[in-house]
């Protein structure tokens, strides 16, 4: 019964705090194409979640489309969500040879 009413509060709650949002979101959506900024993450967040398990792999001696599919298996390993996978994958093939 407690539970029940936890759980309608916490809907409530929900409910109102999501009211003002919704003109935020109305923005226009950030363009797609990667700012120096998320590079810059992408660094950053690679140099650190990456070299826990082996030593930090030269971003070059792989291709860009190589990286998609590391990426794909390394990004869950570091517990990367989609955003910090996609900065890291800028930053890997934004380096250049
Ligand atoms: C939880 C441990 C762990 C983390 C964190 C991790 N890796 Fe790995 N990685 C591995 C293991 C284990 C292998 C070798 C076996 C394999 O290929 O799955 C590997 C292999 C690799 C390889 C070689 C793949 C190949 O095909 O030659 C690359 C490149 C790599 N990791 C990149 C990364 C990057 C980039 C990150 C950060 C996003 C990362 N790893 C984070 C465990 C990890």
């Amino acid at each position: 019964m407690k539970k029940l009413l936890l759980a309608g509060s916490f809907v409530g709650l929900l409910s109102v705090s999501c009211t003002p949002k919704s003109t935020v979101t109305a923005e226009a959506p950030k363009s797609a194409t990667s700012t120096a900024e998320q590079i810059a993450q992408g660094k950053t967040i690679y140099e650190n979640a990456c070299k826990r398990c082996h030593d930090l792999p030269e971003p070059t001696q792989y291709t860009s489309i190589e990286w998609v599919g590391i990426m794909n298996s390394m990004a869950p390993k570091a517990k990367l969500n989609d955003e910090q996978h996609q900065w890291v994958y800028d930053y890997v093939v934004s380096v250049k040879k």
